[in-house]
């Protein structure tokens, strides 16, 4: 008898660490779909795989502190297991470029827009000859690319439709970490929120550091951010639509009526305001100003009252005096944000207030500030959650609650999380409950 073995090629296996923003988790995805390409399958255990990358975040010096550690650490993986392969990723390594190279051991270097020469240089990658690729792109846009989910619930999708920023705030990395602001191609967006609604998930996020400037040129059509909305709004009235981050000179009325026109569009805009002085504005070149700001916000409440409303806020900015602290606690009390990010200035290297700008306030005085607009932030957090008692809301059950696995969580469409108890409801659907109770952070509701 013969028998005949057909050798398949081993599955090689890739792990990856995201760190950063949701468009680094979203770029993830678009890496594993390219490593299969290059017979990688994904693996979330460190320990088997042969290759580990950490997809990285340059924002702020302690996000990058953070992944020397993790370099360390795959270091000492590599000592039982000297053919793994260690990469870099993402706007750190577009950030540093070769100088990664330099001081710790690393195979790979790869900047946000090279990610399709992945298959090529790890080919490439010998035990003396490390790879790198950083060029950025003005078109790259990796719209033709089935991301592979990582979210472990099938429920919520995350969907780019654009990449880099066009905006200089004095004091961000992105613009150098990230290229030029370019917008995906109106059609591949829809085709891939169809294809994940057919899959089955409930929700989709539209993804881009400035949505509000989406704007896809064709030979036949031009299509804005809402209309954009619109579109993808239209394929199923049961398919939420979320979308982040809004730019506060750039969120339009059109987009505001559109998200009020449908009920499937989430009620919650993150509007970063960063600082409540219009000098502190004008230093960060955010080009708008506090009335500006404002006026925005009254906007917003007008169309749509039960607008969920999030910031994110810097404490500390160079040059900031208590006078322009003050105005920041002031726009924030005023305004009552649900919840915000804050965070305590960094210096990120090339930026244009790195350059030209002192960076004069004390670390022990910008944390001073920032714990109190943290505390400010908290007070006004549980005021907005108590707000919601004896409201009914639609939340997507997206399944047992972390504290209480008794309980049933998912998110109302304001973004504010609810638990309640299962009594019958089933995961991935839509259900009516109503607020009884809160914390500053979780509506409890029956
Ligand atoms: N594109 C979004 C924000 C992207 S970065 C926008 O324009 O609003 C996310 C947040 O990180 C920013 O909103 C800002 O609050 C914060 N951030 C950016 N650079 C920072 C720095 N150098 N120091 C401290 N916080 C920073
Ligand atoms: Fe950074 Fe400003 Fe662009 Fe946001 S809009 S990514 S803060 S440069
Ligand atoms: Fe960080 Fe880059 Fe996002 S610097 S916040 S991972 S765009």
């Amino acid at each position: 008898m013969i028998f005949f073995v057909t050798l398949q090629p081993m599955k090689k296996r890739a792990y990856i660490e995201t760190y950063g923003c949701q468009m680094n988790v979203n770029d993830t995805e678009v890496i594993f779909s390219i490593l299969a390409d290059a017979g990688y399958e994904r693996t979330e255990v460190m320990e088997e795989a042969d290759l580990v990358m950490a997809n990285t975040c340059s924002i702020r010096d302690n996000a990058e502190q953070r992944i020397w550690g993790r370099i360390e650490v795959f270091n000492q993986l590599r000592k039982a297991k000297p053919a793994l392969i260690v990469g870099i990723v993402g706007c750190m390594a577009e950030r540093l470029k070769d100088k990664l190279l330099d001081t710790r051991k690393v195979d790979l270097v790869v900047g946000p827009d090279a990610y399709r020469s992945l298959p090529r240089l790890l080919e490439a990658i010998g035990p003396e000859s490390p790879q790198i690729d950083v060029l950025l792109s003005r078109e790259e846009t990796y719209a033709d690319i089935t991301p592979v989910r990582t979210d472990r619930n099938g429920i919520s999708a995350f969907i780019s439709i654009m990449r880099g920023c066009n905006n200089v705030c004095s004091y961000c990395v992105v613009p150098y970490t990230r290229g030029a602001e370019r917008s995906r191609d109106a059609a591949s967006i829809v085709r891939e929120a169809c294809d994940v609604y057919q899959k089955g998930y409930k929700e989709v996020t539209l993804l881009g550091q400035n949505v509000d400037s989406y704007l896809w040129k064709s030979e036949t059509e031009t299509v804005n951010f809402a209309q954009l909305l619109e579109r993808v709004a239209a394929i199923a009235p049961d398919l939420r639509v979320r979308f982040a981050t809004s730019h506060p000179k750039d969120i339009s009325d059109e987009v505001i009526y559109t998200m009020a026109a449908h009920k499937n569009i989430c009620r919650h805009i993150h509007l970063p305001v960063q600082s409540g002085s219009s000098r502190m504005l004008e230093k960060m070149r955010r080009k708008y100003d506090r009335e500006w700001y404002l006026e925005r916000v009254a906007k917003i409440r007008e169309v749509m009252p039960d607008c969920g409303l999030t910031t994110d806020v810097i404490a500390g900015f160079c040059s900031e005096t208590l006078q322009d602290h003050e105005d920041t606690l002031s726009l924030m009390e005023q305004v009552g944000f649900d919840w915000a990010f804050m965070f305590a200035y960094s210096d990120r290297p090339g930026t244009l207030a790195n350059r030209t700008m002192p960076d004069d306030v004390p670390a022990d005085e910008k944390n001073r500030r920032l714990n109190e607009i943290i505390a400010l932030q908290n007070r006004k957090s549980l005021e907005r959650y108590r707000a919601q008692i004896g409201k009914k809301l639609e939340v997507l059950v997206e399944g047992p609650s972390k504290r209480d696995p008794d309980m049933l969580c998912g998110r109302a469409s304001n973004n504010m999380m609810c638990v309640f108890p299962a009594e019958g409801r089933a995961v991935r659907t839509l259900t009516e409950v109503e607020v009884v109770d809160c914390t500053s952070a979780t509506l409890i509701c029956k």
